[in-house]
């Protein structure tokens, strides 16, 4: 029996925005969570002790990138992920499926699943419900995704209520080939595209099947931030109010705020970590390109209110110098600080949802960006 069963505990409300924790035998998640992307078992330029110490609880893993290299055997024989990558709490990881879709050419789908190439060496492969699952398990996630399909947007109607309804059927499969696993979980998503009815009627085929939590997909993908919004104005009350609600692939701070706002729990997204290594950093009063030549002699440091090292140690002036440069240290310090900026937004959001003033917490966040003095 593991230690502590897969639960969700809800301890606050204020209007949707709600706060709690996941617990699972790996640790603890507080939501709302923020997952930091660890796709090829590593959240680049980080060690795994420092991701752990901006005030990440879980992370982020992906079944299509693993699968192809090292290969889900080879992790497993290793001892699992966690053994592998040096890190001990929660992993999620996602099913491969919108991975491949992005593929484009490269990948060809029929209703058992899904044949693509490799974009490493052209290799070609084949990933179904039941293949998704068992390589999940050889990983030894935390929390599995189904395997599913997302279309691209705009996309018409027709296709997205088809693409939609074969996810469904996925998903019950992905459900059975998942079986009792005590202390591990299974994530149905829902898709659907922007009409509510398809949303509706996916959010009924996943609660009949029943699930752990229940994720929102098929967002972020190209609708721009005002249609995201229209659809999660509706979508997370379609889902159970007492599992956890993830958005996956989102985003930049604005939007998880938004997300959070409608009844969001979980999130993840690659920009803080991609995004700082091209010399782009978040803070508290908007976006910096240190890259940018007015750094060039700032002693300021990024954010003044960030306890990261890179901005306890280094001034912007420096971080210019090494971003510019592509010194390794210069990756470093910016994911590191991004990644702070993204759990410090977190834990501010689930201070003031716990405190109920997260429309005054909220104003503030957006008063402080718009004033534009970065
Ligand atoms: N990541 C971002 N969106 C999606 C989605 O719709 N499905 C899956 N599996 N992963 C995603
Ligand atoms: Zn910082």
């Amino acid at each position: 029996m593991p230690a502590q069963p897969f639960a969700f505990r809800l301890d606050a409300t204020d209007g949707r925005a709600r706060t709690g924790a996941i617990s699972t035998p790996r640790g603890q998640i507080r939501t709302p969570a923020f997952m930091p992307v660890g796709t090829a078992a590593t959240v680049k330029a980080m060690l795994p002790e420092s991701v752990r110490a901006t005030g990440a609880d879980i992370l982020l893993g992906n079944t299509y990138h693993l699968m192809l290299r090292p290969t889900a055997e080879r992790i497993d024989r290793l001892g699992g992920l966690h053994r592998f990558m040096n890190w001990d709490r929660p992993i999620l990881t996602d099913s491969g499926g919108f991975q491949v879709m992005s593929l484009g050419a490269l990948r060809k789908l029929d209703a058992d699943g899904v044949t693509f190439k490799s974009h490493i060496d052209g290799s070609k492969h084949r990933l179904t419900p039941e293949r998704s699952m068992e390589i999940q398990r050889l990983l030894g996630s935390d929390i599995v995704m189904c395997f599913d399909e997302c279309p691209a947007l705009p996309a018409d109607r027709d296709r997205i209520a088809a693409s939609m309804r074969l996810s469904m059927d996925w998903a019950a499969r992905s459900r059975d080939a998942f079986g009792d696993r005590p202390g591990h979980a299974l994530f149905g998503i829902q898709q659907g595209g922007l009409e509510e009815d398809l949303r509706a009627e996916s959010a009924e085929r996943l609660r009949s099947i029943g699930f752990e939590g229940y994720a929102v997909g098929g967002l972020a993908v190209g609708e721009g931030q005002e249609a995201m919004f229209d659809v999660l104005d509706y979508a997370p009350e379609q889902l159970p109010a007492d599992k956890p609600r993830y958005l996956m692939g989102v985003g930049k701070p604005d939007d998880i705020v938004g997300a959070v706002k409608r009844g969001i729990d979980m999130m993840d997204c690659v920009l803080p970590s991609r995004s700082g290594r091209t010399g782009q950093a978040f803070t508290r009063r908007g976006v910096i390109n240190i890259r940018n030549a007015r750094h060039v002699d700032d002693p300021r440091p990024l954010d003044e209110e960030c306890g990261c090292p890179a901005c306890r140690g280094y001034s912007r002036a420096y971080l210019h110098h090494v971003s510019r440069s592509k010194e390794i240290i210069g990756s470093m310090l910016m994911t590191w600080h991004n990644l702070q900026y993204y759990q410090d937004l977190m834990a501010d959001m689930r201070a003031a949802i716990a405190e109920e003033r997260f429309e005054v917490w909220e104003r503030d966040f957006h008063a402080l960006r718009a004033a534009g003095d970065v």
